[in-house]
């Protein structure tokens, strides 16, 4: 093996006209190798390709510097070839996946105008799907994206032309002995093993893919019937593509190519190693299971402790025996007491639709906290919402007001979040004692915040989760006043018809979606025009519905309406007193009116909203008429 590796270095280095005679190659690592880097890709030290840094939006390419001659110039026909690589995805947090990468077949040594996120580095709006393109590529996608018809976060495609793959599945790999597919996450952090091969005779081109301690699996996860003759030209060159984003680290280990024959297994003892950061190795393990015995055993001791506590009155507290699987969220109800001073009045911080809200500062480790009260006497779908709640404290995103745990008494649930210094964004709105007027630049920091916690809630982590309640009082600020998204899924505690006389059975008036007064059921979609509504009451500094006006006055109406006259900036808050550049403001306001459009499928999706703000889509014209669109914008929008 390194014999052949010194050869191949030798070949490499006569370089020049020889370019036929470099059908193939194997790296272990990258040390030294023949590899052409753009964007934020780089080679480690240690030899690791790395395909993506913390640098937000910006693609990562490496491509093999010498051109292939992959068509046999007297017939036409693509020769076969054959390539392996190790690739592994490092998830910045656990379980939240940022976009994929791909191997790629290219014309071109580099993707120049590609655009990052799902575009995976590899096409732009404009070339996307475009037949010129010539490229073939296999994506690792970890996204899913409506758009390119995806149809998991967590797939394996082939993709020609464009993004909407030809073939996909989800990542898995065959067991022969059991006959059956097993699933693998992408982004789990390990090591992986792709084998991508093409055999002219057959024209299929297969892909296959296993954990590195496997050997290769006897069966493919894809394969497809290819006429590679119109998409390969004379010259090619192949390699990597990746999309930069703060969310993971894209790392390509060892990687063989051959034309005409089956690429080099790869030395796997050879390999550089992964940076141990995140990634979850054996000694990591050895230390974390005997810590998480020892949190364990603090858990059950403090649980029994408590217990013993419970028989007195003022600390009463329910415990049934389905919650003991959710103890380490759960907060005893003399902390809180103690936290909150006995939930003194003094330490109120307000009170909203699902009850009263108390500051507190946690006695054992002086965490700050907010302590919300609900009363709550259904024992019907207890269990069922406290589940939901556990499980949303596993949601991380820094415009998400973390939910730490939870208590309960008769009657009684208290949920416990991080406390956010500055209180509620329509503090900062409409109250006559405001503390300060948002300037422009504040607002616009606080819609986008609030725009990537939706996203975050909708595509980015492993379930969709549905806000349900968007609305300025729903949005805290923090030290810095960023916004963060509070309250995620509580109005699914009073779904069940458990507590019919609260009005907040499907969102709050003036935020509700049309199509969900008349079907009931809350999306995404819902989520994003109750989106809409709360950009526009950030710009405009008023409520979704003016009842001090006469006759009342809806602001949605009225957006539109200054909209279809022309005069939109009209409704910008007066007191920016014009400090604004007037071209930002109306995106804003627009994305605000594309959001809370009365046609569901006029709307867009948080990644696309995402995308209007950060400049990397242009926003699509909007129907002159906000209640009437037209079919081909209504099936652009949904990506058909
Ligand atoms: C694989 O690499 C290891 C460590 O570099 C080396 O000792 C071993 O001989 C190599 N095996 C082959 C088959 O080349
Ligand atoms: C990301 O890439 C840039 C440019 O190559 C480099 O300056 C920066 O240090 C890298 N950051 C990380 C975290 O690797
Ligand atoms: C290229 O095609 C010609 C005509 O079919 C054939 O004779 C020749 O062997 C092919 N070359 C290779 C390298 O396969
Ligand atoms: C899209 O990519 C193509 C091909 O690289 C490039 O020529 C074109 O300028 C890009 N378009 C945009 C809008 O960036
Ligand atoms: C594997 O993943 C797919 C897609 O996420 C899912 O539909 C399927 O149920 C999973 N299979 C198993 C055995 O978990
Ligand atoms: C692709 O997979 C199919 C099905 O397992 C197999 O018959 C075929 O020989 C494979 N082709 C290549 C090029 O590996
Ligand atoms: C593959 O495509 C080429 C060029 O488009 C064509 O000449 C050839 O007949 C096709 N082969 C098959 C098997 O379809």
């Amino acid at each position: 093996m390194e014999l052949k590796l010194s050869i191949l270095l030798v070949l490499c280095l006569l370089a020049g006209s020889l370019a036929t005679k470099y059908d193939e190659f194997t790296y272990n690592g990258f040390k030294r190798s023949d590899l052409c880097l753009d964007g934020v890709a780089e080679i480690t030290p240690s030899g690791l390709l790395k395909l993506t840094n913390a640098t937000r939006y910006q693609p990562g390419h490496a491509f093999h510097k010498m051109p292939l001659h992959l068509k046999n110039t007297s017939d036409g026909n693509v020769y076969s070839f054959s390539t392996c690589f190790v690739f592994a995805i490092l998830p910045e947090h656990p379980d939240v996946s940022g976009p994929g990468l791909a191997f790629v077949l290219s014309p071109t040594r580099g993707l120049p105008g590609a655009l990052p996120n799902q575009y995976l580095g590899l096409f732009n709006l404009t070339n996307n799907g475009d037949p010129s393109n010539h490229v073939l590529a296999v994506e690792l996608d970890t996204v899913s994206n409506m758009e390119f018809g995806d149809i998991d976060s967590n797939h394996v495609g082939i993709d020609v032309n464009g993004l909407r793959s030809i073939n996909a599945a989800p990542a898995s790999y065959f067991i022969e002995k059991i006959g059956e597919f097993k699933n693998l996450s992408l982004i789990s952090g390990e090591p992986m093993l792709v084998w991508i091969d093409y055999s002219n005779p057959e024209k299929t081109l297969n892909v296959t893919i296993s954990p590195i301690n496997v050997p290769k699996p006897s069966r493919p996860l894809l394969s497809s019937f290819i006429n590679l003759s119109s998409i390969i030209l004379d010259t090619m060159y192949i390699g990597f593509s990746s999309s930069g984003t703060n969310l993971g680290y894209h790392y390509v280990l060892g990687w063989s190519f051959k034309m005409n024959g089956q690429a080099a297994t790869l030395n796997l003892s050879s390999l550089p190693s992964l940076p141990s950061k995140k990634h979850g190795g054996k000694l990591t393990s050895l230390i974390i299971w005997p810590a998480l015995g020892v949190v364990v055993f603090i858990a059950i001791t403090a649980f029994g402790i408590a217990y013993m506590i419970r028989r007195k009155a003022r600390y009463a507290e329910v415990v049934e025996e389905w919650e003991i699987e959710h103890r380490t969220h759960r907060f005893s109800y003399k902390e809180l007491f103690k936290a909150t001073k006995g939930f003194r009045e003094v330490n109120l911080l307000g009170v909203g639709g699902f009850g009263r809200v108390y500051k507190g500062k946690l006695p054992s480790s002086k965490t700050e906290i907010a302590v919300k009260r609900m009363s709550h006497d259904s024992k019907q779908g207890m269990r069922e919402f406290v589940g939901e709640i556990v499980s949303n404290s596993q949601l991380r995103h820094r415009n998400l007001v973390q939910l730490l745990g939870y208590s309960r008494r008769k009657g009684e649930l208290l949920l416990v979040y991080e406390f956010m210094p500055n209180g509620s964004l329509d503090n900062f709105l409409y109250d006559a004692n405001r503390p300060t007027t948002l300037n422009w630049s504040q607002r616009l920091k606080i819609i986008r915040g609030v725009a990537s916690g939706l996203l975050y809630l909708h595509e980015e982590w492993e379930q969709i989760v549905i806000h349900r309640d968007i609305k300025a009082s729903n949005v805290l600020l923090d030290r810095e006043m960023n916004g963060k998204l509070g309250d995620f899924g509580l109005s699914r505690l009073y779904d069940h018809g458990s507590n019919p006389q609260i009005t907040h059975v499907v969102g709050t008036f003036g935020y509700i979606a049309p199509e969900l007064t008349k079907t009931g059921r809350a999306t995404t979609s819902t989520d994003v025009f109750a989106f809409g509504v709360f950009i526009l009451e950030v710009v405009c500094g008023r409520r979704p519905i003016m009842l001090q006006e006469s006759p009342d006055l809806h602001l949605v109406d009225w957006a539109w309406r200054s909209w279809r006259n022309g005069v939109i900036l009209e409704v910008t808050d007066a007191s920016l007193g014009g400090d604004y550049d007037p071209g930002e403001v109306e995106l804003i306001l627009n994305i605000g009116l594309l959001c809370s459009h009365p046609v569901p499928a006029a709307r867009p999706t948080m990644r696309q909203v995402m995308q209007f703000l950060d400049g990397d889509l242009s926003l699509p014209d909007i129907p002159k008429d906000g209640r009437g669109i037209t079919p081909q914008h209504a099936e652009e929008l949904e990506g058909s």
